[in-house]
């Protein structure tokens, strides 16, 4: 029997299928890689939507900490983009979890001007029901921006930081008090994060991890450059590395 024949077929099966591999391979690559810069230009608009405008002179994607306080930004880690005009500081951003949505956990973006003011919050994610706690979202209502825009700890003061319901100024939605509730409080403890460190939050990371050597003292927070950090994945839990 002439095998030849078989052989060339074989040949030819053979080669297009190392041919379709490498072209799905490259495909994939050349995708991912406009996929990450497409997430990284998103973020980007995102953070610079909630701070002066005109006055991002840096790229806060780069310029990050990751800190660790869990008690007031509920994450093991949270990321900390800085802003800065040339060498002056403008604002850090900050990407707290809301623990207590009524849905699960919520991510927000929190901006706080070096006055201690908020230059915005915004909705990463939720998962909190249509038509009653998803109004959170700026795509959906004005609630966030008309909520916290131009809002401290001074203004309300502290005791005001509440929904209406509780005795606060800031209103809940018709049937869905919760959700409105857990972003209020959220959104203080990250205010008052930012105002406990002060303006450490624009320096350099620290190297050493500052633990609570003692529980009586105030803790202080873990500050450590994201080692293993992805810059373009805005949803993405970043992990700095121990060390
Ligand atoms: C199916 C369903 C979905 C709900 N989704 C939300 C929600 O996303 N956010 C929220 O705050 N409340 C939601 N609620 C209402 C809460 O259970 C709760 O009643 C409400 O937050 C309390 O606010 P109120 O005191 O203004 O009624 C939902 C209720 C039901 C039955």
């Amino acid at each position: 029997m002439n095998k030849a024949p078989i052989l060339i077929a074989a040949a030819i099966l053979g080669s297009f299928a190392v041919g379709g591999v490498g072209l799905v391979a490259m495909t994939h690559e050349l995708t991912a890689e406009r996929i990450a810069a497409n997430e990284r230009e998103a973020m980007l608009a995102k953070l610079k939507a909630i701070v002066p405008a005109g006055r991002v002179a840096n790229d806060p994607l780069q310029d990050r900490i990751q800190v660790s306080e869990p008690d007031l930004l509920g994450a093991p880690q949270t990321e900390v983009y800085r802003v800065r005009d040339e060498d002056e500081p403008v604002a850090v951003i900050l990407q707290p979890v809301v623990p207590d949505g009524y849905a699960g956990p919520i991510r927000l973006l929190v901006s706080v001007l070096r006055d201690g003011s908020l230059g915005g919050v915004r909705v990463l994610e939720h998962h909190e029901t249509p038509g009653l706690g998803d109004k959170i979202d700026e795509k959906k209502s004005d609630w966030i921006v008309e909520q916290f825009n131009g809002k401290s700890l001074s203004n309300p003061p502290l005791e005001a930081w509440q929904v209406k319901r509780d005795g606060g100024e800031f209103d809940q939605f018709t049937g869905a008090t919760i959700t409105p509730r857990s972003i209020v409080n959220a959104v203080k403890n990250t205010l008052l994060f930012v105002e406990r460190e002060g303006d450490a939050l624009y320096g350099p990371a620290s190297a050493p991890a500052m633990g609570p050597a003692n529980e009586a003292e105030p803790r202080a927070p873990v500050m450590e450059e994201p080692a293993t950090a992805d810059p373009s994945s805005p949803l993405g839990a970043t992990v700095a590395e121990a060390g």
